[in-house]
């Protein structure tokens, strides 16, 4: 032990942080490094040869007996994880409670050069890896609850948003069915006022006429006639059957919208040429569009789409009538076409007054119209847009007042689900 690397060793064993004790065959003490002095206050010189735990009574004698045990059977390092259990020495017991350090025990038998068996136990302070294991533990604790807490949150919001769904759908309902009772309540109302006003009208008409047979002299039944008004009546009978053709009109033109609403389930998605549909729809609008403009096409090369033809059609009308309705005089509409790898689209342009950007998000509403009464019923866009939602396209719209409408129509050229849509026909 005399040599410079041995006196080197020795130096180092005496100035590192942790206990090291050897044990003889029979566990009893050969020596121990400066670190066990100091911590226990104990001389080496009065421990040579006695038991260790006649010299440290603190030990848990059960644990040391334990890992004595499996290192002889074994022959291996036993290794003690201050988590696993209390210090298996205290060193110095009148270090209380927080102050003792934890303690990592590692219990190893070896041969000296003579080959006898001697055992080999060093203890060391793990209160730092504690400590950060601690904020370790406090951190994933916090995450573990931040996790808890977001999936709870997720599943709130997935509770919520399919609530919303649910109340938005029952909304527009709501909204549409108001509205289509506040439409059709007024020509209704006139129309029944009519109705009235004609009853007492065929009254008076009919007391003129059994007259007739009662009268003594022309005279007189010129008389009852004037008494009854009969010029009156002439005249206003005539505009209260056309004004509740008109109201009658109107309600059947509602009814009609509404039916499309409730149709657009009941077709099939085909494979459909899009430029066809859009020539068919051009000729059945062209009386409302060619007095107001010039239809410029600028069609651009499509695949097939698969869509319900029908039903784009009616889009399209819609936009076409739109569009020559806001010409005030003559202008002019252009109908696009084009598509890439996953949309076809079709545009509708006109040189038309524009949309007021403080109704722009209002256009799509049910019964949503800036039209005089008795021309529009505000349904056109909105039966749009469920159209297009239907087919899982989009509409987009550009606007400026006084600088015409662009509306763009994208639609998939597959549909998602190939499978018929619920209350298709077999
Ligand atoms: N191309 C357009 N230019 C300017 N305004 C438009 C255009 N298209 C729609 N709008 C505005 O959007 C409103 C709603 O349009 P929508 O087609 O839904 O109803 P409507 O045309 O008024 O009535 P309906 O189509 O039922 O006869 C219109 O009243 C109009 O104010
Ligand atoms: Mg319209």
């Amino acid at each position: 032990m005399d040599s410079y690397p041995a006196k080197l060793f020795s130096a180092l064993v005496d100035q590192i942080e942790m206990g090291i004790v050897v044990l003889d065959a029979d566990l009893c003490i050969q020596g121990w490094n400066d670190y066990i002095s100091q911590r226990s206050g104990s001389d080496l010189e009065g421990a040579i040869g006695r038991p260790f735990i006649e010299v440290f009574p603190s030990t848990d004698s059960e644990s040391f007996a334990g890992m004595v045990d499996m290192a002889r059977k074994r022959g291996k390092h036993i290794y003690n994880h201050w988590l696993q259990r209390a210090p298996l020495v205290r060193l110095n017991p009148k270090e209380e409670g927080d102050k003792q350090p934890l303690q990592s025990t590692l219990f190893f038998p070896f041969e000296e050069s003579s080959g006898q068996r001697s055992y080999g136990l060093v203890m060391y302070d793990t209160s730092t890896v504690a400590q950060s294991n601690k904020y370790l533990d406090a951190a994933l604790t916090a995450l573990a609850n931040e996790q808890h807490e977001q999936t709870q949150l997720l599943h709130q919001l997935e509770t919520a948003s399919s609530q919303l769904l649910q109340s938005e759908k029952l909304a527009a309902i709501g909204q549409l069915a108001a509205g289509v009772a506040h439409e059709i309540n007024n020509p209704i109302g006139y129309v029944f006022s009519n109705l009235n006003s004609l009853s007492g009208y065929v009254n008076d008409l009919l007391k003129i006429i059994d007259a007739v047979d009662e009268v003594g002299s022309l005279d007189e039944l010129r008389q009852i006639k004037r008494s009854l008004e009969y010029d009156y009546i002439r005249s206003d009978v005539g505009e209260l059957i056309s004004e509740s053709e008109d109201g009658l009109d109107r309600v059947k033109r509602i009814i009609g919208a509404l039916k499309d609403f409730s149709y657009i389930d009941e077709e099939e998605f085909r494979p459909a040429d899009l430029h066809r549909g859009l020539e068919t729809t051009l000729n059945v609008v062209n009386n409302e569009l060619k007095y107001k403009a010039e239809v410029v096409k600028e069609y651009g090369e499509l695949p097939e789409l698969e869509c319900i033809l029908s039903q784009v059609n009616q889009v399209v009308m819609n936009l076409l009538v739109n569009a020559a309705h806001a010409i005030e005089q003559f202008g002019r509409i252009t109908l696009r076409t084009g598509c890439d790898q996953t949309y076809v689209w079709f545009e509708v342009e006109d040189s038309g007054a524009g949309i007021d950007p403080k109704v722009l998000n209002r256009i799509f509403e049910p019964f949503f119209t800036t039209k005089p009464v008795g021309k529009g019923t505000g349904l056109g866009l909105a039966l749009s847009y469920n159209i297009v939602q239907k087919h899982n396209g989009r509409i987009e719209v550009r606007s400026e007042a006084g600088a015409g409408a662009t509306f763009r129509v994208y639609l998939p050229i597959f549909q998602p689900s190939k499978k018929p849509l619920p209350g298709t026909p077999k």
